[in-house]
């Protein structure tokens, strides 16, 4: 069962950039079906270790079996990355030598978790990565509707979230929305016919943004990637793998605030505005997977990859 949960995505480039060598410490935060970690464990061998964290208990458990013959070299932790600093702090680890997240969710939570992430089935309207309290159900029938069109605009990139979001507010004043089904034929039925066919499926971005807002996800990215460049040692890499533009542009942002971006007026003679080179950027182009990765996995067709080492 645990052998299709998830293929990892840029796995070759993931570890290059990375870069381990023998006896370094990683911290992994999205340990998904520990296909990147099997792969970076070699690197490290034997007396290097990494820090596998995740949300999704069914991720650590399928993880778990994968990694049974490296016990003394990992530690399993059910926990948001964003925690990294706390998380560290626990296990009496100061500082790491690599960072890397893969950011989203398995191909696992999207096809088996029955967590409703996906508007092509049937489940009941979930999506948590973990046990937050709130659920999609939550956000689709008790938000406003100027709280739901605000979530779909930033962070479905939908132009139609007004329109949408006054549609579920409709329908659920019927009935409550309790099904990924139902509430993807409500959006289907709040766009006009010509725009269903060519940008895709809406649902999809509507469901993409209400996971956003359900797993806090953007907050957690720049938590994640800020506090885990902090505890980088000089000279330590971080590699990050994206899935869609919010995130990549948080991702691409940070990195050049990292590089030392300077945001004073081009006329100002001295820099003001604080900044201050802190990390080289390895990737000045943002690598994509090939072809054949494509063809064999299209899971990994949007992915950005991105990479860093601090200075
Ligand atoms: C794309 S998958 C990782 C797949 C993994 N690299 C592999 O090759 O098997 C992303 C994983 O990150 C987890 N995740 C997402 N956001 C998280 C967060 N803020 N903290 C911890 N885990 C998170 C998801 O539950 C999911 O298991």
């Amino acid at each position: 069962m645990e052998d299709d949960y998830h293929k990892p995505v840029l796995l070759k480039e993931a570890v290059h950039y990375l870069n381990a060598t023998e006896g370094d410490i990683i911290f992994e935060g999205t340990l998904g079906g520990a296909g990147h970690t099997i792969a970076i464990i070699k690197d490290i061998a034997p007396t290097g270790k990494i820090i596998g964290v995740d949300l999704c208990s069914q991720a650590l458990s399928t993880a778990a079996i994968r990694l049974k013959d490296y016990k003394d070299q990992v530690f399993l932790v059910e926990d948001n990355f964003a925690n990294v600093k706390e998380i560290l702090k626990r296990l009496d680890i100061k500082s790491v030598q690599g960072v890397l997240l893969d950011l989203g969710l398995s191909s696992f939570q999207i096809d088996r978790s029955q967590k409703g992430f996906s508007y092509i089935r049937n489940e009941d309207l979930d999506m948590r990565f973990g046990d937050q309290k709130v659920r999609a159900f939550e956000v689709v029938n008790d938000y406003s509707e100027q709280k739901l069109r605000d979530i779909f605009y930033k962070f479905g990139e939908e132009k139609w979230a007004g329109p949408i979001a006054a549609r579920i507010v409709k329908k659920r004043n019927e009935k409550e929305i309790r099904s990924t089904s139902q509430l993807a034929e409500i959006v289907k039925s709040a766009v006009p016919p010509d725009y269903r066919h060519k940008r895709g499926h809406p649902a999809k971005r509507i469901f993409q943004a209400i996971r956003i807002e359900v797993n806090a996800e953007l907050e957690n990215i720049e938590k994640g990637i800020e506090d885990g460049f902090q505890v980088l040692n000089g000279r330590g890499r971080m590699v990050i793998i994206s899935y869609h533009s919010l995130e990549d542009r948080i991702v691409k942002n940070k990195f050049l605030d990292f590089a030392g971006r300077c945001f004073c007026p081009p006329d100002l003679p001295v820099c003001r505005c604080g900044a201050q080179k802190r990390a080289k950027i390895l990737t000045r182009k943002v690598v994509r997977p090939s072809e054949d990765e494509i063809r064999e996995n299209p899971r990994a067709k949007s992915a950005k990859l991105r990479a860093l080492e601090k200075l």
